[in-house]
Protein backbone atom coordinates (compact mmCIF):
# COMPACT_ATOMS: atom_id res chain seq x y z
CA UNK A 1 0.00 0.00 0.00
CA UNK A 2 2.83 2.64 0.87
CA UNK A 3 4.69 1.69 -2.34
CA UNK A 4 1.48 2.88 -4.19
CA UNK A 5 1.45 6.11 -1.89
CA UNK A 6 5.05 7.03 -2.65
CA UNK A 7 4.53 5.75 -6.34
CA UNK A 8 1.34 8.51 -6.81
CA UNK A 9 3.43 10.99 -4.77
CA UNK A 10 6.31 10.63 -6.88
CA UNK A 11 4.60 10.76 -9.83
CA UNK A 12 2.45 14.42 -8.78
CA UNK A 13 6.09 15.56 -8.10
CA UNK A 14 7.33 14.73 -11.21
CA UNK A 15 4.45 16.60 -13.55
CA UNK A 16 5.91 19.83 -15.07
CA UNK A 17 8.95 17.53 -16.06
CA UNK A 18 9.08 16.79 -19.88
CA UNK A 19 9.00 13.12 -19.64
CA UNK A 20 8.30 11.09 -16.57
CA UNK A 21 10.82 8.07 -15.30
CA UNK A 22 10.05 5.86 -12.86
CA UNK A 23 10.95 7.32 -9.16
CA UNK A 24 11.83 4.79 -6.60
CA UNK A 25 10.48 5.55 -3.54
CA UNK A 26 14.04 6.12 -1.78
CA UNK A 27 15.41 8.22 -4.89
CA UNK A 28 15.26 12.23 -5.03
CA UNK A 29 16.18 13.45 -8.34
CA UNK A 30 19.11 15.77 -7.45
CA UNK A 31 19.73 18.72 -8.02
CA UNK A 32 16.08 20.06 -6.65
CA UNK A 33 14.72 22.46 -9.57
CA UNK A 34 15.39 25.58 -8.67
CA UNK A 35 14.26 29.55 -10.16
CA UNK A 36 15.92 32.71 -10.64
CA UNK A 37 13.27 35.15 -8.25
CA UNK A 38 15.38 38.37 -8.61
CA UNK A 39 19.20 39.32 -8.94
CA UNK A 40 20.14 42.55 -8.12
CA UNK A 41 23.36 44.81 -9.74
CA UNK A 42 26.76 43.42 -9.22
CA UNK A 43 28.56 44.11 -6.50
CA UNK A 44 25.41 42.97 -4.04
CA UNK A 45 26.21 41.05 -1.07
CA UNK A 46 22.67 39.78 0.11
CA UNK A 47 22.82 38.75 3.77
CA UNK A 48 19.50 37.32 5.16
CA UNK A 49 16.04 36.77 4.74
CA UNK A 50 12.68 36.69 6.87
CA UNK A 51 9.41 36.07 5.41
CA UNK A 52 6.20 38.15 6.27
CA UNK A 53 2.98 36.27 7.19
CA UNK A 54 1.61 37.75 3.72
CA UNK A 55 4.39 35.57 1.98
CA UNK A 56 6.36 38.54 0.74
CA UNK A 57 10.25 38.34 1.55
CA UNK A 58 12.38 41.09 3.62
CA UNK A 59 15.88 40.68 2.79
CA UNK A 60 19.20 42.29 3.80
CA UNK A 61 22.05 43.65 2.30
CA UNK A 62 25.65 43.21 3.69
CA UNK A 63 27.55 44.92 0.83
CA UNK A 64 28.05 47.62 -0.32
CA UNK A 65 25.82 49.41 1.22
CA UNK A 66 23.08 48.03 3.86
CA UNK A 67 19.90 47.79 2.06
CA UNK A 68 16.65 46.39 3.39
CA UNK A 69 14.44 44.91 0.33
CA UNK A 70 10.87 44.05 0.31
CA UNK A 71 10.10 41.25 -2.45
CA UNK A 72 6.16 41.08 -3.12
CA UNK A 73 4.73 38.16 -4.78
CA UNK A 74 8.20 36.06 -4.95
CA UNK A 75 6.37 32.92 -6.16
CA UNK A 76 4.77 34.46 -9.34
CA UNK A 77 6.69 35.18 -12.83
CA UNK A 78 6.84 38.69 -12.05
CA UNK A 79 8.32 39.27 -8.49
CA UNK A 80 8.53 42.86 -7.47
CA UNK A 81 11.33 44.25 -5.18
CA UNK A 82 11.04 47.53 -3.56
CA UNK A 83 13.79 49.42 -1.15
CA UNK A 84 12.48 49.42 1.95
CA UNK A 85 14.97 51.59 3.40
CA UNK A 86 18.57 52.40 3.16
CA UNK A 87 19.67 52.36 6.55
CA UNK A 88 22.56 55.37 5.87
CA UNK A 89 24.00 55.36 9.15
CA UNK A 90 25.92 51.83 8.48
CA UNK A 91 27.11 50.31 5.83
CA UNK A 92 26.04 46.86 6.70
CA UNK A 93 23.24 44.56 7.55
CA UNK A 94 23.79 41.46 9.15
CA UNK A 95 20.29 39.28 10.81
CA UNK A 96 16.78 39.41 10.51
CA UNK A 97 14.04 37.85 12.60
CA UNK A 98 10.23 38.21 12.95
CA UNK A 99 9.67 38.79 16.68
CA UNK A 100 5.94 38.85 17.07
CA UNK A 101 3.33 38.62 14.20
CA UNK A 102 4.14 41.54 11.86
CA UNK A 103 7.33 43.02 13.30
CA UNK A 104 10.81 42.18 13.04
CA UNK A 105 14.10 43.11 13.94
CA UNK A 106 16.79 43.52 12.07
CA UNK A 107 20.96 44.55 13.10
CA UNK A 108 23.68 46.21 10.83
CA UNK A 109 26.49 48.42 11.59
CA UNK A 110 30.09 48.78 9.80
CA UNK A 111 32.86 46.26 8.54
CA UNK A 112 36.01 46.49 6.73
CA UNK A 113 35.62 44.01 3.93
CA UNK A 114 34.26 41.30 6.94
CA UNK A 115 36.32 42.60 9.68
CA UNK A 116 33.72 43.94 12.30
CA UNK A 117 34.39 47.44 12.95
CA UNK A 118 34.14 48.16 17.04
CA UNK A 119 31.46 49.49 18.69
CA UNK A 120 29.22 50.40 15.16
CA UNK A 121 26.73 47.98 15.90
CA UNK A 122 22.89 48.98 16.27
CA UNK A 123 18.96 47.23 16.08
CA UNK A 124 16.14 48.92 14.80
CA UNK A 125 12.51 47.43 14.23
CA UNK A 126 10.28 46.91 11.77
CA UNK A 127 7.07 47.16 12.34
CA UNK A 128 4.16 46.35 9.51
CA UNK A 129 1.51 46.12 11.93
CA UNK A 130 -0.04 49.06 12.01
CA UNK A 131 0.37 50.47 8.31
CA UNK A 132 1.01 49.57 5.08
CA UNK A 133 4.36 50.99 4.85
CA UNK A 134 6.54 49.83 8.12
CA UNK A 135 7.30 51.91 10.68
CA UNK A 136 11.09 51.88 11.35
CA UNK A 137 12.54 52.38 14.54
CA UNK A 138 16.08 52.29 16.52
CA UNK A 139 16.04 50.13 19.59
CA UNK A 140 19.11 50.21 20.77
CA UNK A 141 23.17 50.43 19.88
CA UNK A 142 25.13 46.82 20.78
CA UNK A 143 28.70 48.23 21.86
CA UNK A 144 29.33 44.99 23.46
CA UNK A 145 28.41 42.80 20.80
CA UNK A 146 31.80 42.18 18.41
CA UNK A 147 30.24 40.85 15.30
CA UNK A 148 26.20 40.11 15.16
CA UNK A 149 25.65 37.84 12.84
CA UNK A 150 22.39 35.69 12.33
CA UNK A 151 19.22 36.59 14.63
CA UNK A 152 15.88 34.74 15.85
CA UNK A 153 13.25 34.74 18.82
CA UNK A 154 12.15 32.29 20.97
CA UNK A 155 8.74 30.71 19.39
CA UNK A 156 7.03 31.91 23.25
CA UNK A 157 8.27 34.90 23.21
CA UNK A 158 6.45 38.55 21.82
CA UNK A 159 10.00 40.53 22.47
CA UNK A 160 13.14 38.78 22.41
CA UNK A 161 15.80 38.61 19.94
CA UNK A 162 18.92 36.17 20.51
CA UNK A 163 21.58 37.62 18.85
CA UNK A 164 25.21 35.32 16.99
CA UNK A 165 28.08 36.54 17.99
CA UNK A 166 30.26 34.96 15.49
CA UNK A 167 33.45 36.28 16.88
CA UNK A 168 32.85 35.99 20.47
CA UNK A 169 31.57 32.96 20.07
CA UNK A 170 28.24 33.92 22.33
CA UNK A 171 24.63 34.20 21.80
CA UNK A 172 23.66 37.67 23.36
CA UNK A 173 19.56 38.33 24.10
CA UNK A 174 17.74 41.24 23.71
CA UNK A 175 15.04 42.67 24.96
CA UNK A 176 13.61 44.74 22.76
CA UNK A 177 10.85 46.87 24.81
CA UNK A 178 14.13 47.88 27.26
CA UNK A 179 16.82 47.87 24.77
CA UNK A 180 18.29 45.74 27.30
CA UNK A 181 21.06 42.74 25.76
CA UNK A 182 22.80 40.39 28.02
CA UNK A 183 25.26 37.22 26.89
CA UNK A 184 21.91 33.85 26.97
CA UNK A 185 24.41 31.39 25.86
CA UNK A 186 28.35 30.62 25.92
CA UNK A 187 29.08 27.55 25.74
CA UNK A 188 32.91 26.43 23.64
CA UNK A 189 30.40 24.74 20.93
CA UNK A 190 29.64 28.62 19.71
CA UNK A 191 32.95 29.51 19.20
CA UNK A 192 35.95 28.93 16.38
CA UNK A 193 38.33 26.20 17.80
CA UNK A 194 41.75 27.44 17.72
CA UNK A 195 43.58 26.59 14.68
CA UNK A 196 40.54 26.88 12.60
CA UNK A 197 40.99 27.96 8.81
CA UNK A 198 38.39 30.91 9.43
CA UNK A 199 37.46 32.84 12.93
CA UNK A 200 33.68 32.27 12.09
CA UNK A 201 31.94 30.42 15.26
CA UNK A 202 28.29 30.95 15.72
CA UNK A 203 26.70 32.41 12.80
CA UNK A 204 22.61 31.07 11.48
CA UNK A 205 20.73 30.76 14.67
CA UNK A 206 17.14 29.28 14.74
CA UNK A 207 14.53 28.11 17.53
CA UNK A 208 12.50 24.98 16.93
CA UNK A 209 10.39 23.62 19.55
CA UNK A 210 11.99 24.12 22.56
CA UNK A 211 14.90 24.37 21.16
CA UNK A 212 17.82 26.68 19.83
CA UNK A 213 19.97 25.61 16.87
CA UNK A 214 22.88 26.90 15.78
CA UNK A 215 25.63 26.40 13.18
CA UNK A 216 29.39 26.69 13.87
CA UNK A 217 30.86 27.95 10.42
CA UNK A 218 34.19 27.16 11.03
CA UNK A 219 33.45 23.55 12.61
CA UNK A 220 30.57 23.26 9.49
CA UNK A 221 28.59 21.75 12.71
CA UNK A 222 25.00 22.18 13.95
CA UNK A 223 24.46 22.24 17.39
CA UNK A 224 21.46 22.49 19.45
CA UNK A 225 20.26 23.44 22.92
CA UNK A 226 17.39 23.53 25.16
CA UNK A 227 15.79 26.83 25.84
CA UNK A 228 13.29 28.64 27.57
CA UNK A 229 10.48 30.88 26.34
CA UNK A 230 12.90 33.60 27.63
CA UNK A 231 15.50 32.66 25.60
CA UNK A 232 18.22 31.47 27.96
CA UNK A 233 18.76 27.64 28.02
CA UNK A 234 16.94 25.62 30.89
CA UNK A 235 18.93 25.38 33.86
CA UNK A 236 21.64 22.10 33.44
CA UNK A 237 21.57 22.06 29.67
CA UNK A 238 24.04 21.28 27.37
CA UNK A 239 24.97 21.81 23.88
CA UNK A 240 24.24 18.73 21.97
CA UNK A 241 26.03 18.10 18.07
CA UNK A 242 22.99 17.35 15.71
CA UNK A 243 25.16 17.24 12.19
CA UNK A 244 28.69 17.90 11.29
CA UNK A 245 28.61 19.21 7.27
CA UNK A 246 31.09 17.87 4.90
CA UNK A 247 31.86 21.44 3.60
CA UNK A 248 34.66 23.99 4.75
CA UNK A 249 31.91 26.41 6.40
CA UNK A 250 27.98 26.79 6.90
CA UNK A 251 26.21 29.91 6.97
CA UNK A 252 22.81 30.41 8.12
CA UNK A 253 19.88 27.58 7.85
CA UNK A 254 15.98 26.68 8.34
CA UNK A 255 14.43 23.94 9.97
CA UNK A 256 11.33 22.73 7.94
CA UNK A 257 8.53 21.07 9.88
CA UNK A 258 9.97 17.62 9.23
CA UNK A 259 12.90 18.57 11.10
CA UNK A 260 15.08 18.33 7.96
CA UNK A 261 17.83 21.24 8.17
CA UNK A 262 18.47 23.45 5.02
CA UNK A 263 21.94 24.85 5.42
CA UNK A 264 23.93 27.26 3.00
CA UNK A 265 27.52 26.28 2.56
CA UNK A 266 28.45 29.85 1.21
CA UNK A 267 32.00 29.83 0.83
CA UNK A 268 31.65 26.63 -1.78
CA UNK A 269 27.90 27.93 -3.07
CA UNK A 270 26.28 24.42 -1.97
CA UNK A 271 22.92 24.06 -0.50
CA UNK A 272 22.46 21.10 1.85
CA UNK A 273 19.76 19.05 3.19
CA UNK A 274 20.43 17.59 6.46
CA UNK A 275 18.26 14.58 7.68
CA UNK A 276 17.23 13.96 11.73
CA UNK A 277 20.04 11.59 11.81
CA UNK A 278 22.70 13.79 10.60
CA UNK A 279 23.05 12.65 6.82
CA UNK A 280 23.73 15.30 4.47
CA UNK A 281 22.99 15.86 0.73
CA UNK A 282 23.86 18.39 -1.22
CA UNK A 283 20.20 19.43 -2.80
CA UNK A 284 21.71 22.31 -4.87
CA UNK A 285 24.70 24.06 -6.23
CA UNK A 286 28.34 22.95 -6.18
CA UNK A 287 31.65 24.56 -5.66
CA UNK A 288 32.38 25.40 -9.07
CA UNK A 289 28.68 26.71 -10.13
CA UNK A 290 27.28 29.85 -9.89
CA UNK A 291 23.48 28.55 -8.91
CA UNK A 292 23.39 29.60 -5.26
CA UNK A 293 27.05 31.13 -5.26
CA UNK A 294 28.02 32.43 -2.17
CA UNK A 295 24.79 31.55 -0.31
CA UNK A 296 23.90 33.30 2.71
CA UNK A 297 20.37 32.46 4.15
CA UNK A 298 17.59 30.58 3.37
CA UNK A 299 13.89 30.76 4.17
CA UNK A 300 10.70 28.66 3.18
CA UNK A 301 7.45 30.49 1.94
CA UNK A 302 4.29 31.77 3.53
CA UNK A 303 2.29 32.73 0.75
CA UNK A 304 -1.00 30.73 -0.38
CA UNK A 305 1.61 28.87 -3.11
CA UNK A 306 5.15 28.77 -2.02
CA UNK A 307 5.47 27.07 1.78
CA UNK A 308 7.35 24.08 -0.06
CA UNK A 309 9.90 26.85 -2.25
CA UNK A 310 12.93 27.64 -0.09
CA UNK A 311 14.18 30.79 -0.75
CA UNK A 312 18.14 31.45 -0.82
CA UNK A 313 20.01 34.16 -0.39
CA UNK A 314 23.32 34.90 -2.08
CA UNK A 315 26.11 37.11 -2.03
CA UNK A 316 27.49 36.64 -5.33
CA UNK A 317 30.49 34.85 -4.31
CA UNK A 318 32.33 38.20 -4.00
CA UNK A 319 34.41 37.15 -0.88
CA UNK A 320 35.24 33.85 -3.06
CA UNK A 321 34.88 33.70 -6.27
CA UNK A 322 33.80 30.88 -8.25
CA UNK A 323 36.60 29.02 -10.02
CA UNK A 324 38.74 32.21 -8.52
CA UNK A 325 37.41 34.64 -10.94
CA UNK A 326 33.48 34.52 -11.44
CA UNK A 327 31.31 36.88 -9.42
CA UNK A 328 27.90 37.94 -9.82
CA UNK A 329 24.98 40.47 -8.29
CA UNK A 330 23.84 38.86 -5.07
CA UNK A 331 20.46 37.01 -5.75
CA UNK A 332 17.41 35.00 -4.08
CA UNK A 333 16.85 31.67 -5.52
CA UNK A 334 13.27 29.33 -5.36
CA UNK A 335 14.21 25.79 -4.55
CA UNK A 336 11.47 23.73 -4.83
CA UNK A 337 11.71 20.72 -2.21
CA UNK A 338 8.25 19.20 -2.39
CA UNK A 339 9.94 15.93 -3.97
CA UNK A 340 12.28 15.96 -1.23
C1 LIG B 1 29.47 53.68 9.93
O1 LIG B 1 29.81 54.13 8.65
C2 LIG B 1 29.05 55.27 8.24
C3 LIG B 1 29.29 55.49 6.78
O2 LIG B 1 30.66 55.54 6.48
C4 LIG B 1 29.44 56.43 9.12
O3 LIG B 1 28.71 57.59 8.74
C5 LIG B 1 29.10 56.08 10.54
O4 LIG B 1 29.51 57.10 11.41
C6 LIG B 1 29.73 54.77 10.98
N1 LIG B 1 29.13 54.41 12.22
C7 LIG B 1 29.81 53.90 13.23
C8 LIG B 1 29.04 53.68 14.48
O5 LIG B 1 31.00 53.64 13.18
C1 LIG C 1 34.58 26.19 -13.13
O1 LIG C 1 35.59 25.34 -13.63
C2 LIG C 1 35.17 24.01 -13.90
C3 LIG C 1 36.40 23.19 -14.28
O2 LIG C 1 37.06 23.78 -15.32
C4 LIG C 1 34.12 24.02 -15.00
O3 LIG C 1 33.65 22.72 -15.22
C5 LIG C 1 32.96 24.92 -14.54
O4 LIG C 1 32.00 25.04 -15.59
C6 LIG C 1 33.46 26.31 -14.16
N1 LIG C 1 32.36 27.06 -13.61
C7 LIG C 1 31.80 28.12 -14.23
C8 LIG C 1 30.66 28.78 -13.50
O5 LIG C 1 32.16 28.56 -15.28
Amino acid sequence: MWRYTFTFLSLACATGVAYLVPILPESITLPLPHRLVLQYAEPTWLENIAVRSNGDLLVTGFQPDAPLFIISDPASLAPKSKLLHPFGAVKSLTGITEVSDDLFVVVGGNFSGITPMPESFSAWSIDFRHHQEPTIEFITSLPKVIFPNGLTSPEGSQDVVLIADSTLGAIWNLNIQTGEYDIAVNVPELAAPSGASNGFGVNGVKTHGDFLYWTNSAEAAIYRIKIMPDGYPVEGAEAEMVARADAPFLDDFTIDTKGTIWATTNTDNRLLAIGPSGQTVTVAGAATEMTVAGDTAVAFGRGMKDKHILYVSTSGAINNPVNGTLVEGGKVVAIDTKCY
